[in-house]
């Protein structure tokens, strides 16, 4: 698996045959993750499906869950070649790796894999909810929400005819995070629905994505591209204190792609949580 190797995962308990290759640096990755079999069964409970958005003591539950969450929860660990800080990805911009711990119709998550100065760049989630907690590394996060007055204006080309439209946004976060910090949390309209993120050192971002995108379902992804608010303010000031932008719709950044690679990280036990109480197996 080429992919794999781009990024590795802690090796898993060491079987008789692998003696062999004793020299390589290995680490005993449980089977099942405690941390990672609680958020499991809190998402069961949390994401009740398409047009709904969790509850307040859900988001709070989540987010205390996901703050405490470590890489080796998922079976990464900063030793791993791809987060040290020599590592350095050839690619121009460096490709971004994703792996799917889980997905089912009510929600999915993730891992993103971001070498340093990858870039995913903006995008929205719609009707989505979404927790991201950074793992491992140092990244920048942007992110925007749609202004409520909806206003909208043309961009022209050096003849003054339309090329496209652009539409206010208010900027939400454009901070540098560092791990181990706290849960970042984006709803359907609020807490910067449409973000980019690009890192600084080599990070792993697991994300929770509640429901999951869907393009049959109309909740594709779309891309942007962001202008300065001066840019086409008309000399029209917008509030003091907070900050806009006019995004843009772009097609996908063809070098933007991602590779999806295997998750070899601890399984999920996939039953409800009181049938796994009752049966013992999750003590
Ligand atoms: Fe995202």
């Amino acid at each position: 698996m080429r992919h794999v190797s781009r990024v590795g995962y802690v090796k898993r308990t060491i079987g008789k045959r692998e003696y062999k290759s004793r020299r390589i640096k290995r680490v005993e990755v449980p089977k099942v993750s405690m941390a990672l079999q609680e958020l499991f069964f809190l998402c069961q409970d949390v994401f009740k499906g398409p047009d709904s958005v969790p509850l307040p003591h859900h988001v709070h539950n989540l987010c205390r869950l996901l703050d405490k969450m470590k890489a080796d929860d998922v079976g990464l660990s900063s030793d791993l070649q791809f987060f040290k800080p020599h590592n350095v990805v050839k690619a121009t911009p460096p490709r971004v790796t994703y792996t799917t711990i889980y997905q089912c119709p009510h929600f999915s998550l993730c891992i993103f894999f971001i070498p340093a100065n990858g870039v995913i760049p903006l995008h929205n989630h719609p009707g989505m909810t979404v927790f991201s907690k950074l793992l491992l590394g140092k990244m920048h996060i942007k992110s925007y929400d749609w202004a409520a007055d909806q206003t909208s204006v043309s961009k022209v080309d050096s003849l003054q005819t339309p090329t496209s439209q652009l539409r206010l946004a208010k900027l939400k976060a454009d901070d540098v995070f560092v791990a181990p910090c706290k849960t970042s949390v984006l709803y359907p309209t609020t807490g910067g629905n449409i973000h980019a993120f690009t890192a600084i050192t080599p990070c792993a971002v697991l994300d929770v994505l509640g429901p999951p995108y869907s393009a049959e379902d109309g909740r594709d992804c779309s891309y942007y591209k962001d202008h300065p608010y001066s840019s086409y303010c008309n000399g029209e000031n917008k509030m003091e204190g907070e900050s806009y932008g006019w995004l843009e719709e772009i097609v996908m950044p063809e070098n933007s792609q991602m590779d999806g690679i295997e998750y070899l990280g601890p399984q999920i036990m996939e039953m409800n949580c009181n049938t796994a109480l009752a049966d013992g197996k999750y003590m």
